[in-house]
Parts: structure tokens; C-alpha cells; sequence
């Protein structure tokens, strides 16, 4: 078919629309949002999409289609004649259609519209099965799209996130990019908990081995044991005899070889009688990861801070941007159990360094969107949240506040003493609740707000210890509608003061040795931040559900690839 098709589009080149897909030739598809922007009247194109909608009027005579292929959040309105092909086929929503038709300028009395086409061939459709399909026109809520995981890129809403989230990323590496950043790529498997918060998800392949029916037969029975045992002492005994009766030493020497041989012999059926439920057990009773696939206790990543700061300290401008997993219990609209975050590291740089670059790039990610996703902007607007054009030029074009923890305490319990109520109470020492985060940004500065220098006792152990040995040069950014969007710090580069947090904090130095050589081999001054990449999105669109703009959500008992577990 295709090969007919280039050769009816070779003979109508003349009269046909500019802009098909470099990589859509079997068809010769223009993308719709181009169709739309060209307005191309008096020309032919082909596209191809998804039926949003199917109309039908004169009795059957004609078919309106709101046809949509993703390229832009419009759709374009092609008619369909009942000459041109059998219309109860394509009317359908979520039908598939590639057709052929005349670009041209819509009655006056359709309104929004500055293009149409009258399709004259319809090249090929995917038929859609209305009584079963689960995409119905009507609007649905996005918890059931959050049960149709596989289905609901094809809702308007979840399309806009999908563009605004690719247009983000491409901002993202546009910016480090610009701005002389090495994109280096971290692990997602590692043995290192760079939060030292315990919530990561554990990384083996022991339990395939206990998973089956056999783990449950012990290996070695207690008799056998027992029996091997007693054959140990019983030959100890037997050469204790044949010594103390003054035998031939070679005899001697051959009972030991058989003692030896016995001996070996019973700890290996101790080691095997420590096999329990499939899972070899070490002397002390836990579990032995050394028979693990990586000889040790490995996890799936929360930060790639600590091996992007090995590139950092020989490389000095680095960025990281990876999926990282938290397997915290949180069950909110701002947590997920897998998330992106973009993580850059600078090496001769400080907080105040830290914080500029934190804000510069978040301007950018803005700006970047105002000047390429007004489309999918207003919808959001229109859809969700009214505000959230004004707020993504508010934010991109106003300097960020800036507050230290204390004065931001003190601005807390000064709204807390003029009779404002939060779930929370607030006093020096405590870790910022979102309530409190949301305060600060969207009702007292009502923008961006970078909190610098927060309680040591609250943070990780490689932030820098300030002089007053109570804080330490730590940084959030916090944002209207979201709370916390970034959290950075300036890097502890004092290799003995490091040692001493590690410690305080619960962590082996010994296990972090390789970490702690970037600090006894040429030293340096770094800083860096990690910004949640989903976090960036609900601000920008508006959107109240972190499940809801990331394509594939995580969550506690959802893991989900379609349909709903
Ligand atoms: O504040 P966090 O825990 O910082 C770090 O991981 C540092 N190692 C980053 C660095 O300095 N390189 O996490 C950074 C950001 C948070 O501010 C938040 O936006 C996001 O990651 N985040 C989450 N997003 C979604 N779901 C979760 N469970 C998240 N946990 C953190
Ligand atoms: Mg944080």
C-alpha cells in the first residue's frame, strides 16, 4: 500500500501541504498541530490521529471527526462524505484514521476553527469498539485514568502532561547544557543510602531461589548432622586412643587425614543446615549476601548525589537527571515511590552559588514553556488551574526570596501568634511540614522562596556544618502550590568533620570510604541540589496529583503498566 501511496503523492506534489514527518514517508503524514499552524488552504495533506469525536449529521450523509495525533493539544475537524468510506467504522472515539483530504477554510459558522478538511480517502483505520472501549468521550476522573494506565495517554489531559514533561526535560538539558554542565549518568543500583533515611528498595535475586517449594525441605536433616557429628568426636577420640597406645605415626597421620576430612565434611553440612526457607544464613543468623548477585546488601538508588559528586571533583560542572525510588509509606499527592530528579553538583562553589543556579534553572524550565507550550499552558488554565499562566511568568521573570531557617521559624510562629492555625506546631528544630512550606511561599512571600541554613539534626550528613556548629549550609527551594521543589546544600569537604557527622548519623565511615577519598585527594569547595522533576510539573500546570504527570506511577500497591494492579 505504501508504495501507492508515495506514487499518488509524487503525481499531487504540486497542490499538496508542506511539513510530512521526515519519519512518517509510508504515509506521507503532516503532523495535525502543522496543519494547523501552516494553514495551508487550497492544499492537500494526509494525517493521522485518533478520533476524539464523531458527529454525524445530514442524516448520515457526513461525518465531523475531532482528530487528534498528539503534535498539539488541537484537534483538527476532518468530514467524512458516506461516498468516502463507511462511516459507522470511523465514527467511534479512539478510532484510528490515516485519510487524505482538502485543507480548507471552515463554514463561518464554526467558531475557534481556521482550518478543516474534507477528507476524499480514507488510507487506513483502526476500528474502535465503543461498548467495550474504557476512553468514553465523557470527561472521566483522573482516579479511574489512573486504573487505565495503558489507555489514558490518549485524554487530553494526560497528552498536554506528556508534551509539558518532554518539553521540561529538553529545558532541563538545554540549560546545564548552556551553561557548561557534564550530563553524567548515575546508577540506579547501588550500596550506598546517600539520604541515610533507610527508605530504599532492596536490590536481590536470593529470593528467587527461596521461592519454590523445595527451599521448604531442610537441606540437612538434624539426624544426618547429628550422625556427622558424632563421627567428628568418635574419630577425635579414635586418635587420641591410637596416640596415648603409642602407635606408628604414620597411622597416626592417616587418622588425622581422615579427621580433616571429616571435619570439612561437617561444616559443610553446617553451612547447608543454615539454609532456611532457601536463604543461606551467616553463623550470626542474618541473612548472607555474599552468595547475593553483587557479593553484597544492594538497593535501588534515592539520590545519584554522592557518584555525580565523584564527577563533580574532577570534572567541575555535572548534572545528573534519572529516575531515583523512595520506598517511603507515603501515600500523598506530592510522593511517589519512583521519581525523576535532576541533580547537578558544582566544584568551587558555594551556597549562595548554589541557590542562583537552583533559581536561574528553575526561570529557564519557565520561560521555556511560556515560549513553547502555550498551547497545552492554556488548557491547563482552563482546565485545572486558572492561575497557572500568570504564576509561570511570575516565576520566571521575579527574583526568588531568600530566608534563613530561623527567620523563617520566626515568620511562622509571628503568623502562628496572629491567630493563623496550622496541624503542626512550629518551633526551632523542627522539620518544615508542607503546610508550612505552602505558608511561606504562596501567603507570606507569595513566590519562590529559597530557605538556606537549617538545623544540622535535621538534615543529611553531607551538608556543610556551619560555625555555629548548630546548622548547616543547607538550602530549599520552596514554591507556591507544591512546598518543597528543591533541596540542595553547599558539600562537607572536611574530610575529619565529615567522619564525625557520618558517625553522629548513624553511618559506617568505613563504608564510605570511596566517598570520603574525594575529600583526602584534592578537596574542593562543591555544592549541588536535587530538583523532583514531577514536583517542577505540578507547578507549572497546575495539576494537584503527582500520579498524574508522570507516565507510569509508583506508588504503595500500584504498580501498574494497565489496567489497575
Ligand atoms: O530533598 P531530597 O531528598 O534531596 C536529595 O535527594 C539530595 N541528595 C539532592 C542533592 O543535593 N543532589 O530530594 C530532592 C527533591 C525534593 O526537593 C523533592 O522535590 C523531590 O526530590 N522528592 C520527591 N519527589 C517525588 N516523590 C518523592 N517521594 C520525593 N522525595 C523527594
Ligand atoms: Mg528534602
Amino acid at each position: 500500500m505504501s508504495s501507492d501511496i508515495t506514487a499518488d503523492m509524487s503525481s499531487m506534489s504540486l497542490d499538496t501541504a508542506p511539513g510530512a514527518h521526515k519519519y512518517s514517508r509510508c504515509f506521507n503524514r503532516v503532523p495535525i498541530a502543522k496543519v494547523l499552524a501552516q494553514g495551508a488552504i487550497g492544499t492537500t495533506a494526509i494525517v493521522g490521529g485518533w478520533v476524539k469525536t464523531g458527529r454525524e449529521a445530514e442524516k448520515g450523509a457526513l461525518l465531523f471527526l475531532a482528530l487528534n495525533d498528539g503534535s498539539g493539544p488541537e484537534n483538527l475537524q476532518v468530514v467524512v462524505r458516506s461516498e468516502v468510506y463507511d462511516l459507522g467504522d470511523l465514527r467511534a472515539t479512539g478510532t484510528s484514521v490515516v485519510v487524505e483530504g482538502a485543507l480548507v477554510a471552515p463554514p463561518e459558522s464554526a467558531k475557534g476553527q481556521a482550518i478543516e478538511m474534507h477528507a476524499t480517502r480514507v488510507i487506513a483505520c483502526g476500528k474502535c469498539d465503543a461498548t467495550t472501549y474504557p476512553m468514553q468521550k465523557k470527561k472521566q476522573t483522573l482516579e479511574y485514568l489512573r486504573e487505565k494506565i495503558h489507555l489514558r495517554p490518549r485524554t487530553n489531559t494526560i497528552a498536554s502532561v506528556a508534551r509539558v514533561r518532554s518539553a521540561l526535560a529538553y529545558a532541563t538539558h538545554s540549560f546545564f547544557n548552556q551553561n557548561g554542565f557534564l550530563y553524567v549518568h548515575t546508577p540506579c543500583i547501588t550500596q550506598s543510602d546517600c539520604e541515610g533515611a533507610g527508605e530504599m528498595f532492596q536490590v536481590t535475586t536470593l529470593l528467587s531461589g527461596a521461592d519454590s517449594k523445595e527451599a521448604l525441605e531442610p537441606t540437612v536433616s538434624a539426624d544426618a548432622l547429628g550422625a556427622k557429628r558424632a563421627e567428628v568426636s568418635e574419630c577425635g577420640s579414635g586418635i587420641k586412643a591410637l596416640k596415648e597406645g603409642g602407635a606408628e605415626p604414620k597411622e597416626v597421620k592417616s587418622a588425622v587425614k581422615t579427621l580433616e576430612k571429616l571435619k570439612l565434611e561437617l561444616s559443610e553440612m553446617e553451612t547447608a543446615s543454615r539454609k532456611i526457607g532457601g536463604l543461606q544464613r551467616t553463623e550470626a543468623g542474618g541473612i548472607d549476601y555474599s552468595e547475593d548477585f553483587f557479593g553484597g546488601k544492594t538497593f535501588l538508588t534515592v539520590s545519584g548525589q554522592l557518584q555525580v559528586e565523584t564527577y563533580a571533583c574532577a570534572l567541575s560542572n555535572v548534572y545528573t537527571f534519572g529516575p531515583t525510588f523512595r520506598a517511603e509509606n507515603s501515600n500523598t499527592t506530592r510522593h511517589l515511590a519512583e521519581f525523576w530528579m535532576i541533580e547537578p553538583e558544582l566544584a568551587f562553589a558555594d551556597l549562595k552559588d548554589d541557590m542562583q543556579c537552583a533559581e536561574d534553572y528553575v526561570k529557564f524550565c519557565c520561560n521555556y514553556l511560556l515560549e513553547n507550550c502555550m498551547g497545552d499552558l492554556e488548557f491547563f488554565a482552563k482546565m485545572y488551574d486558572p492561575t497557572c499562566i500568570d504564576r509561570v511568568k511570575d516565576i520566571a521573570s521575579t527574583p526568588f526570596g531568600r530566608v534563613s531557617y530561623t527567620e523563617a521559624i520566626e515568620l511562622l510562629e509571628k503568623a502562628v501568634a496572629d491567630g493563623k492555625e496550622f496541624v503542626h506546631p512550629v518551633s526551632w528544630g523542627i522539620d518544615l511540614a508542607t503546610e508550612h512550606e505552602r505558608w511561606l511561599a504562596e501567603v507570606h512571600f507569595q513566590k519562590p522562596v529559597c530557605v538556606y541554613n537549617y538545623p544540622k539534626d535535621i538534615k543529611a550528613f553531607y551538608m556543610r556544618l556551619n560555625e555555629d556548629n548548630k546548622t548547616v549550609a543547607a538550602m530549599d527551594v520552596l514554591v507556591p502550590k507544591v512546598g518543597e521543589l528543591i533541596g540542595g546544600s553547599q558539600r562537607e569537604e572536611r574530610l575529619d568533620v565529615l567522619e564525625r557527622r557520618m558517625t553522629e548519623s548513624g553511618l559506617n565511615p568505613e563504608d564510605y570510604s570511596w566517598y570520603l577519598d574525594l575529600r583526602r585527594y584534592g578537596s574542593v569547595t562543591h555544592s549541588g541540589f536535587g530538583l523532583g522533576f514531577e514536583r517542577l510539573i505540578l507547578l507549572c500546570t497546575g495539576m494537584e496529583n503527582i500520579r498524574d504527570v508522570i507516565p507510569f506511577p509508583r506508588w504503595p500497591n500500584n504498580c501498574a503498566d494497565g489496567g489497575s494492579k
